[in-house]
């Protein structure tokens, strides 16, 4: 597993590689039936889990389906369309639940010999009261009106603050970690597709999804199939979308 300290050198990029590598990510809906072999899948997993994400609290998990017998079952939940023919399936899940754990592990894999005591402070208290909503969510409901209050002198931030905040929280940073997830595949010459089109409760049920995680996307991907580009690329004009200020 990649350990990046503070101490090493950034390594930067060149945009033209940079920009080549996201512009050959297409979604791609037909794979060859060539098996990804597991080193690729980690080596991508482990670049996946690199994406920035809220308080290093990395609030996601996968699931990778590579069983046949499995995918086969996973072709109707997603409503038997070509992308879910993949050899290979990863369901991609915001944990909204995991950040308590997250919060001691910190602490655990800590990649210095001495943990912080700002480190220590911070997830033993700051992080629990920020992410924990209570019983019912109704820690959260106090600390809305707390916040509000004390936010009247100087500019708070103003969530998580309720059982859906923590779900978007730990979406937000999930997804960053899908695009890398395929943005990785992408490098070592595998295609991926994104998937929201599936049946929520028959996924659960098929891949025993803990009830608090969150199935954001499953992850088709593979070797690109013949016509596996449906349409020509397509964005609409930057200037329809940004705002310079
Ligand atoms: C959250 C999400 C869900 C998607 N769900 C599906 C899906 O169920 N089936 C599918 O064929 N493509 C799906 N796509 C792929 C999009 O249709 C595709 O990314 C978009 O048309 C742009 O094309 P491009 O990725 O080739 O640039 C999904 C993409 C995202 C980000």
């Amino acid at each position: 597993m990649n350990s990046f300290t503070s101490e090493q050198t950034p390594v930067h990029a060149s945009p033209a590689a940079l920009r080549a590598l996201i512009e050959s990510r297409r979604a791609v809906r037909r794979f060859t039936a060539e098996v990804i072999p597991d080193e690729v899948i980690r080596d991508c997993l482990e670049m996946a889990v690199l994406a920035p994400n809220s308080c290093n609290l990395q609030p996601w998990s996968f699931q990778v389906v590579r069983d046949p017998a499995l995918l086969k079952q996973l072709h109707p939940v997603c409503m038997s369309q070509n992308a879910a023919q993949a050899p290979l399936i990863i369901a991609v899940l915001a944990r909204p639940d995991t950040w308590a754990q997250a919060c001691k592990d910190i602490v655990t894999y800590w990649p210095e010999p001495e943990v912080p005591q700002r480190i220590r402070s911070f997830y033993a208290k700051t992080a629990p009261f920020q992410y924990n909503q209570g019983p019912l969510g109704l820690l959260g409901l106090f600390k809305r009106q707390l916040v509000r209050v004390l936010a009247l002198r100087k500019p708070l931030m103003r969530g998580p603050n309720s059982k859906a905040q923590m779900r978007l929280w730990a979406v937000k940073s999930t997804a960053l970690a899908a695009e890398n997830l395929m943005l990785a595949f992408q490098s070592h010459g595998y295609a991926t597709c994104p998937m929201e089109g599936f049946d929520e409760p028959r996924l659960r049920k098929v891949l025993d999804i803990p009830r608090q995680a969150i199935p954001i996307m499953l992850l088709a991907a593979g070797r690109q199939g013949e016509k596996g580009i449906y349409n020509p690329r397509l964005r609409f004009p930057l200037e329809q979308q940004v705002t310079w200020l």
